[in-house]
């Protein structure tokens, strides 16, 4: 191989492993993937072929220099090359750029998207359409076909509403991660018996409570760690606090007192008429609010967000369980009902999930 032949095969795999570099972390970015090897790997390739490729060309590319920046009579001394005297846009180039950008306009409307009716799926089944709709593809991945919006607050408050600060929940003992996995039941018998603010102190946290202050982490895993999911409680009965709607105000380990009074009917019908609910101590109820995680994670956000609201209402489970208390998850609810009862919108944030606690 002439060092003409391997100068043009340095180029082409320069400009292949560069496209390469490019697309993958369009991916990367796209899908949130935080060590994706093959778009690392490439990366070491490409800056490897510059510097092979550097080398190759190091006479012109010094020669240049010194023309161009060199003592005036090195400057002047070489002629410059028929190369180098055409300027930097000339008619070719535009030529070649136009063409390119036509060819990339055609290729781009020609590449079909996934569209619904090609899918394996009856219409009728929404949640198995999304299924696929939400599959990583290209076409979707190099083109956004809907706004996908901006970022919004990573915290919700609620001004001029009374605030109870909680106590510490950190420190307890309860049934070991063995003992709670293996005993862990849905339980919809309560005994009346209130509960205490320090237990409801530790459910909050064990479900969205700051673990990692520095960074915001939470107890309970969240996808680019965006924490779209909000915490309301309906308390019924815990010692000290008044029955009511509350919001978990995250940062401030705190509970928002949205609405004071006697939800157990409320959130009973709400939830179907499964009576467990207004017998339970304390309903918390998941709510998304979906602009957290879509502006990144566009048409996979949905199935991020309930995924994230599961990790939650396992945790909630768990830490329940290894206290001594029952919790039941419930996920049959009437919406609108449920949205009205914690004054959400039930678009931009909508219930999602109940989990009854209560002292059994
Ligand atoms: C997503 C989901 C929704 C649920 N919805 C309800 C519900 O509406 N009412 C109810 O009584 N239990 C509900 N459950 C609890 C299940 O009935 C329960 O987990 C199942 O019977 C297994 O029992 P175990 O949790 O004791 O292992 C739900 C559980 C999950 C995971």
């Amino acid at each position: 191989m002439s060092r003409k032949d391997l100068e043009y095969v340095v180029i082409a795999a320069l400009i292949a492993s560069g496209l390469y570099v490019a697309i993958s972390g369009l991916v990367t970015d796209l899908f949130g993937l935080h060590q994706f090897a093959l778009h690392r790997y490439a990366g070491y390739v490409c800056a490897a072929l510059t510097v092979l490729h550097l080398a190759l060309n190091w006479g012109r590319v010094t020669a240049y220099l010194r023309r161009r920046f060199g003592r005036p009579r090195e400057r002047e001394a070489p002629a410059p090359t028929r190369r180098e005297r055409v300027s930097l846009l000339g008619r070719r180039q535009l030529l070649v750029s136009a063409l390119a950008a036509a060819g990339g306009f055609v290729l781009g409307r020609l590449i079909p998207g996934r569209r619904l009716a090609e899918l394996p799926y009856e219409a009728a089944d929404v949640g198995a359409l999304y299924h696929q709709w939400s599959k990583p593809g290209y076409s979707q991945a190099l083109g956004a076909v809907l706004d996908w919006g901006g970022q919004p607050e990573r915290y919700k408050t609620y001004a001029d509403v009374e605030r109870i600060a909680l106590p510490d929940p950190h420190g307890y003992q309860g049934l070991s991660l063995e003992e709670a996995v293996e005993t862990r039941r849905s339980v919809r018998d309560y005994s009346g018996e209130p509960l205490s603010q320090e237990e409801l102190s530790r459910l909050l946290h064990a479900a969205q409570g700051i673990t990692e202050h520095r960074w915001g982490f939470r107890a309970a895993p969240s996808a680019g760690a965006l924490y779209p999911v909000e915490l309301y409680a309906v308390v019924h009965n815990v010692a000290g606090v008044e029955p009511g709607v509350y919001h978990y105000a995250v940062r401030e380990h705190g509970l928002e007192l949205l609405q004071a009074g006697d939800f157990r009917a409320a959130v009973t019908q709400a939830g179907l008429w499964q009576t467990f609910l207004g017998q339970a101590n304390v309903c918390f109820v998941l709510s998304a609010i979906f602009q957290r995680t879509r502006w990144k994670y566009r048409e996979r956000a949905y199935r991020y967000v309930l995924l994230e609201a599961g990790h939650i209402g396992q945790n909630l489970y768990l830490a329940a369980t290894s206290m001594g208390l029952g919790a039941c998850a419930v996920g049959a609810f009437l919406d609108d009902d449920l949205n009205d009862l914690l004054g959400l919108d039930g678009k931009d944030e909508a219930a999602l999930y109940i989990i009854s606690v209560g002292k059994v």
